[in-house]
């Protein structure tokens, strides 16, 4: 196991720009090991340097993965100091090999004159200006090291350069609200030393990183920070910072604030509920000033983002290699102990996976508010609902599930506390981005609509209450049903719900060419968000084998035993004038959906009646459109 605070300092750079005398005064200043590169070499390399014949890439591929698997060694100690020349970004890919975020890169630097000047003056020490010069022309300058000019003394450069890299830190954390708070806590508690800001406001939020620094013992190597440059400049490059903040134009200013401060290359990662639009404009606008926006859905809520969230980052795939170490360290682990994150695709699809999350999010609480009506019509007090749910959870468990037992067992005296909670729903606009995106796509998500409408309608109280005066219950008939039936009802619909969210997100990956990958997004969503559940993990092995849960032989399987009950579920509930629109939407859905010969014949026999915009015919494979004039004909 890799420590997370040791590092491996490469340091690199032509011959004679005086690696081992750095490398050996760093590496006593920070008390790790020293190793020259040139000590690795093979025999037959050694044998071709002494004949001042050139090494080719066959000849340095071994002899840097030898030293690649010595960095690996050192890390699980304190880390050490290798030299190396490394002059090609290809030979320290290798170098870097699975300890990218644990590799500090050091480039001496000099002229051609000033390096052969130091050559010759080094007593029985020659190289050729031919050699020297083949180096240089191969040199290909690091993009994110620690670029020191060999003027300074050894001192002094090695002042520098323990400088630079004890007080940076790894991780930027941008924002500390909860889920902010949470996220840090989390990446400390891993090991990674991160820096912390949050703005100033005077008299509202003075010294919240400072504060906040000083709460919890695991940020007491944390670099906390109210001021911005300050801030960036904490940072090792290339940059990794994770902006917390509120999702709309605050996303927007915050750019504008960090960018002055921001070198080519550094990664801005919003962790927000941004919408995937702006995104994507984001990604672009970034995209053309070097700098590398990922749009990231992170779901779990304060604990999920403490202990472990499902992380959705969304960006260019060698930009998501910077910042995996970080995010799948803190992410949930699934049963198999993998990370809930993955890298999802490009531009906005993070954002837009974590929305539709939501979405299908809004249909599942949706659903269990309504097992929640018609089991309160059936006699039963919140208690006996919750004693009810908890029986459920051996056949459907959920993290939603779970936590509406919970609600439901909580009391405030001799009451319980939901029925002091007013019935008027919220949200912060990820149900209605949800609803807008499957209409701008044309995919019919109706459970996700319907339950973000069901929010809107609870929102009009005051209107309800007089349309439930004038529109009084008249119900004949006994709510003739079991918990059974409603137990099968909502596995019923919690399938379409599924296989609605999904088709959305299959549908988005065609339309924008992203190219998700629906097994992967089922697997992460097995831990750490808000829509967890046993049923999600059977996902990710259908999702294997087909990208239509309706075509899987288990799911129909499921779907035929369960219709029965979800159809005397609504039925029942309609006679009984009870709040079912979801539930009612799972069944009408799939009598909509299996059907070969619909009634849209009829829709388009009247749009062309009227607006002359045509049809096809069913006996006309042609695909050729019709008009017909049904007035004077
Ligand atoms: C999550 C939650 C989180 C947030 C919701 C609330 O995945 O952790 O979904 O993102 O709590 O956005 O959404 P509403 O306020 O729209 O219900």
């Amino acid at each position: 196991m890799i420590k997370t605070k040791a590092k491996i300092i490469f340091i690199m750079g032509v011959s004679g720009v005086g690696k081992s005398t750095i490398g050996s005064l760093l590496s006593e200043k920070l008390n790790i090991p020293f190793f020259d590169g040139d000590d690795f070499h093979p025999e037959e390399n050694i044998l071709k340097m002494s004949k001042g014949e050139p090494l080719n890439d066959d000849d340095r591929l071994g002899w840097l993965q030898t030293l690649n698997k010595l960095a690996i060694e050192q890390l699980v100690n304190k880390g050490c100091v290798i030299v190396c020349s490394a002059l090609k970004e290809k030979y320290r890919d290798i170098l870097n090999t699975d300890i990218k975020e644990r590799a500090e890169w050091v480039f001496l630097n000099g002229s051609f004159e000033q390096i052969k000047q130091r050559i010759n003056d080094r007593k029985g020490h020659f190289m050729s200006s031919d050699l020297l010069k083949s180096q240089f022309d191969i040199l290909e300058a690091p993009k994110n090291a620690i670029e020191i000019d060999i003027n300074l003394s050894p001192n002094n450069i090695v002042e520098m350069i323990s400088k630079e890299i004890l007080k940076k830190s790894e991780f930027g954390l941008f924002g500390l609200g909860v889920m902010g708070k949470s996220l840090s806590r989390n990446l400390a508690n891993k090991g990674f030393n991160i820096s912390l800001f949050n703005r100033h406001v005077e008299g509202v939020e003075e010294d919240v990183a400072k504060k906040f620094k000083n709460e919890f013992k695991e940020l007491s190597s944390s670099l906390a920070f109210d001021n911005i440059e300050s801030f960036v400049n904490s940072l090792q490059k290339p940059r990794k910072i994770m902006l917390m903040v509120n999702a709309g134009k605050i996303v927007d200013y915050v750019i504008e604030d960090l960018l002055p401060f921001l070198d080519a290359g550094d990664i801005l990662i919003d962790g927000g509920n941004s919408n995937y639009n702006k995104t994507k404009e984001r990604f672009h606008y970034l995209k053309s000033k070097n700098i590398h926006f990922v749009g990231t859905g992170v779901s779990g809520g304060e604990e999920g983002a403490l202990k472990g969230p499902s992380i959705m980052p969304g960006c260019d795939k060698d930009v998501y290699k910077d910042i995996q170490p970080f995010l799948e360290a803190i992410a949930a682990k699934d049963a198999n102990n993998l990370p809930c994150c993955t890298h999802i695709g490009t531009e906005g699809s993070g954002h837009f996976v974590k929305m539709v999350h939501n979405g299908i999010e809004y249909a599942e609480m949706q659903l269990l508010a309504e097992v929640y009506v018609m089991l309160k019509a059936l006699g039963n007090n919140p208690d006996q609902i919750a004693t009810i749910l908890e029986s459920w959870k051996a056949s459907t468990n959920s993290y939603l599930l779970e936590i509406t037992i919970d609600i439901l067992r909580k009391k405030e005296g001799d009451d319980w506390l939901v029925n002091k909670i007013m019935d008027k729903a919220g949200n912060k606009g990820t149900g209605n981005w949800t609803t807008i995106s499957t209409a701008e796509l044309g995919v019919p998500s109706t459970m996700i609509a319907s339950a973000l409408f069901a929010r809107y309608t609870s929102f009009y109280k005051e209107e309800r209450i007089t349309a439930s005066e004038n529109f009084e219950k008249n119900t004949t008939s006994n709510l003739n049903l079991t918990t059974d039936d409603i137990l099968k009802a909502y596995q019923f619909a919690r399938i379409i719900n599924h296989y609605q969210g999904f088709k959305l997100i299959q549908e988005a990956s065609k339309s924008y060419s992203w190219n998700l990958n629906l097994s992967e997004l089922a697997r992460i969503w097995t831990g750490g968000c808000i829509i967890k559940s046993d049923l999600m993990v059977e996902f990710v092995d259908i999702f294997k084998t087909t990208d239509n849960l309706l075509t899987n032989k288990i799911i129909i399987k499921k779907i035929k035993l369960l219709k029965p009950s979800i159809k005397k579920v609504v039925s029942e509930g309609i006679l009984n004038e009870l709040a079912i629109p979801t539930f009612s939407e799972a069944i009408n859905f799939l009598n909509s959906f299996a059907v070969a010969d619909s009634s849209a014949n009829l829709i388009q026999a009247q749009r062309d009646y009227f607006g002359a915009h045509t049809y096809q015919r069913k006996d006309d494979n042609s695909k050729k459109f019709y008009h017909t004039d049904w007035i004077n004909n």
